[in-house]
């Protein structure tokens, strides 16, 4: 693989510019965020005549939490609620994959808040990282608490990658902030300071070789934190290196990303790729100006005097071919 000007990685006879043409948004396949049934996980044709690939399963996500430790009750009792309601879904599901921002301040203490409130949960948690759980300390808490943020697994036939995606560019050691200083920047979304996220190269050579091991008919789901495309720059809902990783995914058939950080829902396609967010159970994100993908499912205005207005989370189905139903367990559809 070769690199351009920009240092950026390239397939063999692709530049630069076709490949942002190639990436260009597209239209949305997606269907009405929290009116989807489980009724992916009936058998369709496909499987009843024994041809599907994947054994349909269910997995639950959250994101966005921004714990604050005892000094936010408010944070504290959507967490509750989150893991009250995912330990009660009927169809239980295999895992619980938390989207990153656990906690607000990226301190080990306010990690420490966040497991005591998940530990009740009766399936399993994988994590990656957000911005705000990673710039106090460089990962170092998080590690701790979560161990890596870039791996991927196998199960039930699809092919899973968890990324860090909330690299930045060093904007504090030439001028000496302090880690506080460094924390307190990378949180805010439109600081002018940090520029966008980054995948890194890195992170993109193991994802080359980690795809090695992927046949193009595989399935695969990729999480992330930030979206893994361009949606709006002001508020870094943006991951600048987004493109180098279509160009990987290029061939595969059925590839998925789930993203949080935006929290509000917004569903995109480019190419063969779909992306869907998360809610977050922290507080709604407005919509940007611009930059809405066409055709994404907007969610009703939170409601500012009910506290889980909003919030949630959510509930992906597979099906037996690899297609990702997600269903936004949005608090302002239901009964606070
Ligand atoms: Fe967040
Ligand atoms: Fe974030």
């Amino acid at each position: 693989m070769k690199k351009d000007n920009d240092g950026i990685l390239l397939g063999p006879g692709v530049s630069r510019r076709d490949f942002m043409k190639m990436s260009a948004f597209t239209g949305l396949a997606a269907s009405l965020g929290g009116l989807v049934s489980l009724d992916f996980l009936s058998a369709s044709p496909a499987q009843a005549q024994g041809m599907g690939t994947v054994k349909p399963f269910t997995f639950a996500v959250m994101a966005d939490h921004h714990t604050m430790g005892p000094k936010n009750n408010y944070m504290k009792m959507r967490v509750e609620r989150c893991v009250q309601e995912v330990n009660n879904l009927s169809l239980k599901p295999d895992f619980i994959m938390s989207l990153g921002d656990v906690v607000h301040d990226g301190s080990d203490e306010q990690m420490k808040f966040f497991d005591e409130l998940i530990a009740p949960l009766k399936a399993p948690v994988k994590y990656i990282t957000g911005e705000h759980d990673w710039y106090l300390d460089m990962g170092e808490s998080y590690g701790k608490h979560y161990g890596k943020t870039t791996y991927s697994w196998d199960h039930n036939g699809v092919h899973f990658i968890a990324l860090n995606t909330v690299m930045l560019r060093d904007f504090w050691t030439a001028r000496g902030l302090t880690a506080q200083e460094r924390m307190d920047i990378a949180g805010t979304l439109n600081h002018p300071l940090p520029g966008p996220f980054h995948v890194g190269e890195k992170q993109l050579v193991w994802l080359r070789d980690d795809l090695k091991k992927v046949k193009k008919t595989t399935p695969i789901i990729i999480f992330s934190h930030s979206p893994l495309y361009y949606y709006y720059k002001p508020w870094n809902f943006w991951t600048e290196d987004a493109p180098e990783v279509h160009l990987l995914l290029e061939g595969y058939e059925h590839v998925q990303v789930i993203h949080g950080h935006v929290h509000h829902i917004v569903k995109n396609q480019i190419g063969s790729i779909k992306f869907a967010s998360s809610l977050s159970t922290g507080w709604p994100h407005p919509y940007p100006t611009s930059g809405l993908p066409a055709g994404s499912p907007k969610m009703p205005r939170a409601n500012p005097a009910n506290i889980f207005g909003g919030l949630g989370w959510d509930t992906m189905g597979v099906d037996d071919q690899g297609e990702v139903s997600v269903k936004y367990e949005e608090w302002s559809r239901v009964k606070a």
